[in-house]
């Protein structure tokens, strides 16, 4: 294995362990933190303050009202990619780095049961906490599925829309989730990600200044970083939009492109 590899093998290994802890955690915050930390660990917020920029205070009240409460709990995201996806009826929806499963659930109500909603998640305690927050929420439409999201475990063309919250900055290989998004996209597809995002002004080392990269900041591409990816990937129509601040020159932001029909 190079150096590189290792590199990559260690740091996917400490977002799984930290996120496999907040897993075991959500629900309770019994340390006050997310029980192990998550995204937003500059503020270690998780979503329990509102205005913090990361977790379930950026869903509207009637979108938290129909989830378990153990759902909402989980929420690790920096936005809410569901509001801007426009979902339809009978579409199949991908959710990368599904977590607790709030987007996914959200997001099987929104295209109905001639519809699916998929997860992936690389993390097992996550996959087992999203199971049963489906089985809480007696969604049929839903499947969890174990994989990286360098490597999807779905064939090529088999999704209308990807979204994701909060995932893509920890992803260890991005060109390589990039390019899988395209390929299980059906032509005409789209996506629709928050993600925090870094300005263009930002160098690596800026960014991780700012924060962790288990705590999605050090790992943000930065705009011009994120439109380049999706243009090599093979998407049009990229669409950048910051929302709020979630460091210094660095936002959640939304990111939207589609795959040519
Ligand atoms: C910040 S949390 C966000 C969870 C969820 N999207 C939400 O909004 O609550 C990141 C999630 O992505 C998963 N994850 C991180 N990198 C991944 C990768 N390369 N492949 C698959 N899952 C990944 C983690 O296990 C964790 O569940």
């Amino acid at each position: 294995m190079t150096d590189t590899a290792q590199t990559q093998d260690d740091l996917r290994e400490q977002v799984r362990a930290r996120y496999a802890a907040a897993a075991t955690g959500a629900g309770t915050h019994a340390d006050g933190c997310c029980a192990g930390g998550c995204c937003g660990d500059a503020g270690c917020g998780c979503g329990t303050t509102a205005g913090d920029g990361f977790g379930a205070t950026l869903y509207s009240l009637d979108e938290q009202a129909e989830l378990p409460d153990a759902a909402r709990l989980a929420s690790l995201g920096c936005g809410n990619p569901t509001a801007v996806a426009e979902l339809r009826e009978g579409e199949t929806v991908l959710d990368l780095g599904s977590g607790g499963g709030i987007d996914v659930l959200l997001s099987a109500r929104r295209v109905g049961p001639g519809g699916k909603a998929y997860g992936v998640d690389m993390t097992d305690e996550m996959l087992d906490l999203a199971r049963r927050n489906a089985a809480e929420a007696g969604a049929t439409n839903v499947e969890f599925l174990a994989g990286h999201i360098e490597a999807i475990p779905l064939p090529d063309a088999s999704v209308d829309v990807i979204i994701s919250n909060c995932v893509i900055n920890l992803s260890v290989d991005k060109p390589a989730a990039l390019a899988g998004m395209h390929r299980v996209l059906r032509p005409g597809g789209r996506i629709g990600i928050s993600d925090v995002v870094a300005g263009d002004h930002l160098s690596p080392a800026e960014r991780a200044e700012r924060g962790s990269y288990v705590g999605c900041i050090a790992g943000a591409l930065s705009d011009a970083e994120y439109r380049d990816g999706l243009t090599e990937a093979g998407f049009t129509n990229v669409t950048i939009t910051h929302a709020h601040e979630v460091a210094d020159g660095m936002t959640s932001a939304i990111v939207r492109a589609t795959k040519s029909s």
